[in-house]
Parts: C-alpha cells; sequence; structure tokens
C-alpha cells in the first residue's frame, strides 16, 4: 500500500519534471518571428514570437512551396527610403550570444524583383542582404559579446526593391565559449560549420545543440560549397556518448559522426563567405573508430602555408582517451575565398586522418559609433513614449536618425537636430548642450517651458531656433550674437 503511493508519487514527479524539461526554453532564446501574429512552438521546441510590439513596417505573408514553417510564412517590410529600421532586444551584458537574421523573400511585393539592403548591429555594417532566389533562405550570423544592457539589428539602405526579414534570433552562449582575444573590437560573421560524416542533409541544431547553432550536413552539396576531391573517404559514425564538455562544446550528435580517409588523406574544396580576411577556424575531433592499437597520425595540409603542417594530431593521445573531444584550431588565420585543404596520414601511421566537425568564422571590426551615442541617448530617454525617440540604432550609423544630421567623420558627430512641432515639454534637456559639434538646433512649435541651458560650449552652433514655445528668462549674451538665432 505504503509502496504503491511512494510508487505513484514519484511517477507523478518524473511527469512533472518532463513536462518541465520538454517546455523549458533554454535562457536567452529570442525567436523573434516578423510579420507573425500569435506565440507558438516549432517542431524543434523553440518558442516564437511576433515582432509587432518592437517595430513599424508592414507585415505580409507568403507562399512558397516545401516551406512548411510558420516562421516563414510571414515576413515584414520598410518603405525603400533613407532611413533605418531597427529592432531593439535586451541582452545580458558581458555575455557572449549568437544573433541570426533569415530572409525568405516569397516575392512577397509580387515584383520578382530581388531586394537588395543592407543589415546592421549596431552602428557595425554586419551584412548586404543579396536576394538571388525567391524560395531560398538567406541566413546572416554572428557572435558577439553583449557590452551594453540592448543591441539593435537595423535594416537600411535598399538598393534594389524593400527591405524585410522573415526572423531574428538570439542564443545566449555559457562560460568561455568563442572567448577571443579580440572580442571588444571584433565580432565573428559565421562562414562555415560543418558536420562531416552527417547521416542525412538535415542540420543538427536545437535541441541537440542546446546554443541551437545550425550545424550544416557535408552531403548538402549546396551550390557546391564543400567539395570532396578525394577518394577513399568514408562515413563513420558510433552511438557512444562523446565527452564534449570543453572547448565550443559542439554537439554529441555532430561528433557522433566522422568522415576517415581510408587512402591516407581526407581532401576538402570550401568556400568561404565572406573571405578573404583573417578568421577564427577550428577543427573538432573525436575518436570513434575502433582502432585496436592503430595509430591514427596526421596533419593538416593547407597550399602555401607550411607553417600550419608542423604540428601532428593523434586525437586520442591529445584528447586523452577516446569518446572525447579534441578542438585545434586557430584564432587568427588569414584565409582566402576558396580554402583548399588536407589532412594527411604521417608515415608511421597506419590509419588514415578522421573528421569530425569544423568551423569557420570571420572578424568583422565593430565600428565605434558616432561619438554622441551615450549623449543623445539620454535625451532620447526623457521621450521614449514617443515615434521619433525609438528609431534604434546608433544616431548616425550607418545613417542617421530622421531627425538628426551628422558629419562625415569615422565616428560621427551629431551636427543638426531638427525637432520642431514634436510637442517637447518640460525643459529644454540640458545634455543637449554636451553635443560639441552641434550646429543647428531646431526646437520651435513645441510647449518647451524653462530657462536656456547654457549652449556656449558648442562652439559650431550657428542657427538656433526656439521661437513658439513657452521659455522664460533673457537670452544669454552670447547667444544674442548667433545670427540666426529665432528669439523665444
Ligand atoms: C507570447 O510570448 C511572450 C514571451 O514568451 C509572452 O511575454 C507573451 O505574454 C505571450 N503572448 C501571448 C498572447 O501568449
Ligand atoms: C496571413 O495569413 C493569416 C492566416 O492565414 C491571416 O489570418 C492573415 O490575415 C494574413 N495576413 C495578411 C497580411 O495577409
Ligand atoms: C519540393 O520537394 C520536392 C520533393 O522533395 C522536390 O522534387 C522539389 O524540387 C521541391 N521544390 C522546391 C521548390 O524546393
Ligand atoms: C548602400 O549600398 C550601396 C550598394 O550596396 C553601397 O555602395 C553604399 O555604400 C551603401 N551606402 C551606405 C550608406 O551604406
Ligand atoms: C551553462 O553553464 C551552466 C553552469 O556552468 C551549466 O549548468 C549549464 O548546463 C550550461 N548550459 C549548457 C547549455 O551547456
Ligand atoms: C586507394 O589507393 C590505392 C593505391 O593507390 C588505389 O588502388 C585504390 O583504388 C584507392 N582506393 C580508393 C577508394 O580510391
Ligand atoms: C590578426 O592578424 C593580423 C596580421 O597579423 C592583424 O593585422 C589583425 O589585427 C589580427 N586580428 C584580427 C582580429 O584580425
Ligand atoms: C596489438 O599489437 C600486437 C603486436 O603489435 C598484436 O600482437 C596484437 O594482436 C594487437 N592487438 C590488437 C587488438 O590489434
Ligand atoms: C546626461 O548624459 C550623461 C551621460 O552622457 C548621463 O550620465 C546623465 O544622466 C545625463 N543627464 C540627464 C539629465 O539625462
Ligand atoms: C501633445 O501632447 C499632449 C500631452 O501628452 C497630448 O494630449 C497631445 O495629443 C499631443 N499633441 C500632438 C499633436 O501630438
Amino acid at each position: 500500500m505504503e509502496a504503491t503511493r511512494l510508487r505513484l508519487l514519484s511517477i507523478a514527479f518524473s511527469l512533472i519534471l518532463l513536462l518541465d524539461a520538454t517546455t523549458a526554453q533554454m535562457p536567452g532564446f529570442v525567436s523573434l518571428d516578423c510579420g507573425g501574429t500569435g506565440n507558438f512552438t516549432d517542431e524543434l521546441g523553440l518558442e516564437w514570437t511576433p515582432d509587432d510590439r518592437l517595430i513599424d513596417g508592414k507585415i505580409t505573408n507568403i507562399s512558397v512551396a516545401n516551406e512548411t514553417r510558420k516562421q516563414y510564412q510571414t515576413l515584414r517590410y520598410f518603405p525603400a527610403d533613407d532611413r533605418k529600421y531597427c529592432y531593439t532586444l535586451e541582452v545580458i551584458s558581458r555575455t557572449r550570444y549568437l544573433v541570426r537574421a533569415t530572409f525568405l523573400y516569397g516575392n512577397f511585393d509580387n515584383n520578382n524583383v530581388y531586394p537588395k539592403f543592407d543589415i546592421s548591429l549596431g552602428a557595425t555594417h554586419w551584412a548586404t542582404i543579396v536576394i538571388s532566389d525567391a524560395n531560398t533562405i538567406e541566413l546572416q550570423e554572428l557572435i558577439f559579446l553583449a557590452l551594453d544592457p540592448t543591441i539593435s539589428v537595423c535594416l537600411s539602405n535598399a538598393t534594389t526593391g524593400q527591405p524585410f526579414i522573415s526572423t531574428l534570433e538570439l542564443r545566449q552562449f555559457n562560460g568561455s565559449i568563442y572567448l577571443t582575444q579580440y572580442e571588444s573590437q571584433f565580432y565573428l560573421s559565421i562562414s562555415a560549420r560543418i558536420n562531416f560524416g552527417a547521416d542525412s542533409e538535415a542540420p543538427v541544431r536545437y535541441p541537440d545543440d542546446p546554443f541551437d547553432r545550425i550545424w550544416v550536413s557535408d552531403s548538402l552539396r549546396k551550390a557546391n560549397y564543400l567539395v570532396d576531391v578525394a577518394a577513399g573517404t568514408e562515413k563513420v559514425s558510433t552511438n557512444m556518448p562523446i565527452d564534449v564538455s570543453s572547448g565550443e562544446r559542439p554537439p554529441q550528435k555532430v561528433m557522433q559522426t566522422a568522415v576517415v580517409g581510408r587512402n591516407g588523406s581526407l581532401t576538402y574544396r570550401l568556400n568561404l563567405d565572406g573571405f578573404p580576411g583573417f578568421g577564427w577556424a577550428f577543427t573538432y575531433f573525436a575518436e570513434i573508430e575502433d582502432v585496436g592499437n592503430k595509430s591514427r597520425k596526421f596533419r593538416l595540409v593547407l597550399p602555401g602555408m607550411p607553417d600550419l603542417s608542423k604540428p601532428i594530431v593523434n586525437i586520442e593521445e591529445n584528447a586523452q582517451g577516446k569518446y572525447r573531444l579534441y578542438e585545434p584550431g586557430y584564432y587568427n588565420i588569414s584565409l582566402p575565398f576558396v580554402l583548399n585543404f588536407r589532412f594527411g596520414r604521417t608515415s608511421d601511421s597506419s590509419l588514415g586522418p578522421l573528421l569530425n566537425a569544423m568551423e569557420i568564422n570571420k572578424y568583422l571590426k565593430k565600428n565605434d559609433g558616432s561619438v554622441d551615442g551615450s549623449v543623445i541617448s539620454s535625451v532620447v530617454s526623457l521621450y521614449s513614449s514617443t515615434d521619433w525617440a525609438l528609431e534604434g540604432g546608433d544616431p548616425c550609423l550607418p545613417v542617421p536618425w530622421s531627425w538628426v544630421q551628422c558629419n562625415s567623420d569615422p565616428q560621427p558627430r551629431i551636427t543638426k537636430i531638427e525637432l520642431s512641432g514634436k510637442n517637447l515639454t518640460g525643459n529644454i534637456p540640458t545634455n543637449l548642450t554636451m553635443l560639441s559639434g552641434l550646429v543647428e538646433l531646431w526646437l520651435d512649435g513645441n510647449s518647451l517651458t524653462g530657462p536656456i541651458p547654457d549652449f556656449s560650449g558648442c562652439v559650431d552652433l550657428k542657427i538656433i531656433h526656439l521661437e513658439n514655445n513657452q521659455l522664460t528668462g533673457e537670452l544669454p549674451s552670447y547667444m544674442a550674437e548667433l545670427p540666426n538665432l529665432r528669439e523665444l
């Protein structure tokens, strides 16, 4: 009797645990279904939310053959003007994230003109989105270290068609995954993340990868981006668990498959999006074959880079055991657009090389942004309920806010503020006087009250319009000399 009750209790308890485990989203996951209308959970267990409360723009439905995933059947699009359209997302400062944006055109505008526009992360030009097929998903991914409590992802600079977006995703990393010494000045733009020996063309991602990275199958012959140019390449796999609790923690499922060069070599040609340039390149190895006491030793051979061929890989020895991750790589290596690489057996090795996965990311230099970013943010935060104050991103880069003009310095300064007739109330924000590059200030036709703050530090200020407000007090004497001053 007692025992039965205990068992029932424990069954109930484990059911609760099970439900918890299946509904618990990883912390720091944000999955925006752009243009979507309601929350839903997809077949992977990712929880999608619509983007309607985050941004303006228009939404529409598309229909693309063979695309049944709900998040790709809607999109949000924006006017082809000289503005930028930004999502602002909350992040945890000092934490690394993956941000992923996808674009499925689907001829949403019935125009069959493939759009081309830019995407930026904060002040940094992230990529130019070039649609070249109505039914193919374009995808861009960056790894970044959050330094502020929010990030902005913006679309701008439509050169053809209208800018649009299908999904925007944030995935939070743990511990020191993707830590580099360059991370305060560079983002990592994902170029290749390949699962070798994959048992299908389907990518491996969440929940197999708790960070929802997308590991592309080596059997996917997408535009010949990866070509096996050697004979004797064979797939191997195991069901044994793999210890992946170090380095970048590649998913176990990726490490359970590999390719082996039965004839002594693995040779590939790989197209690296975004390259030539400097990048982060790592290989993921785990011994998953029954090798007995045979040796497996090999070297990486890159044409024109003899120095890189010196280290010898002996997976079992390097990983200190079978079924354990060994992750050698380069934090900063110069790579071409077409990478030819070979792993070759050493003369004293009886087995050919084995490769489970590899990942190559390009360093993308961060733009420091406008000098006035934090000052103008403090001003804008006073008007957080107004549309004009919510444009997001950097005030000047890659294109300025609609009511701002900037100079063309590498780190631009705000030169003009045009807030005429915006229904501003309260005092003129004192922090406006900290915009040292200000030339024109238009605040006329509002309901501003109180005294005029001291603009004498804005030495370039030439035009100031304050008329049609309820300001009080005298015009400061230095202001009376401004040629284009309009009185209170
Ligand atoms: C949708 O999901 C978000 C985030 O999980 C939540 O804040 C919101 O309340 C949900 N909306 C509805 C209608 O359930
Ligand atoms: C998109 O499709 C949904 C469901 O079929 C429908 O409710 C919605 O009105 C459509 N939206 C637009 C903009 O056509
Ligand atoms: C849709 O799927 C079918 C069967 O898998 C395939 O033959 C066809 O090429 C696919 N069409 C598109 C547009 O991908
Ligand atoms: C806009 O895009 C064009 C073509 O891609 C490029 O030449 C130009 O520099 C871009 N402008 C800005 C402001 O980024
Ligand atoms: C993240 O780190 C915490 C603490 O180190 C750990 O408990 C958790 O399992 C990690 N999550 C993943 C997905 O590795
Ligand atoms: C491996 O190399 C041997 C000798 O060079 C050759 O005869 C054989 O065909 C090769 N095997 C494959 C699968 O290419
Ligand atoms: C990588 O190395 C090159 C050449 O030594 C150097 O110019 C560059 O700043 C380094 N770092 C990055 C992130 O590119
Ligand atoms: C290991 O090597 C020894 C001698 O080289 C050989 O006798 C033995 O059969 C090998 N064992 C296995 C499991 O291959
Ligand atoms: C003015 O800006 C600074 C940062 O530049 C900020 O610390 C301060 O709180 C701001 N003052 C007001 C009144 O917003
Ligand atoms: C100006 O602000 C007041 C008070 O918030 C509001 O009632 C009024 O509708 C606003 N007028 C315009 C033109 O935005």
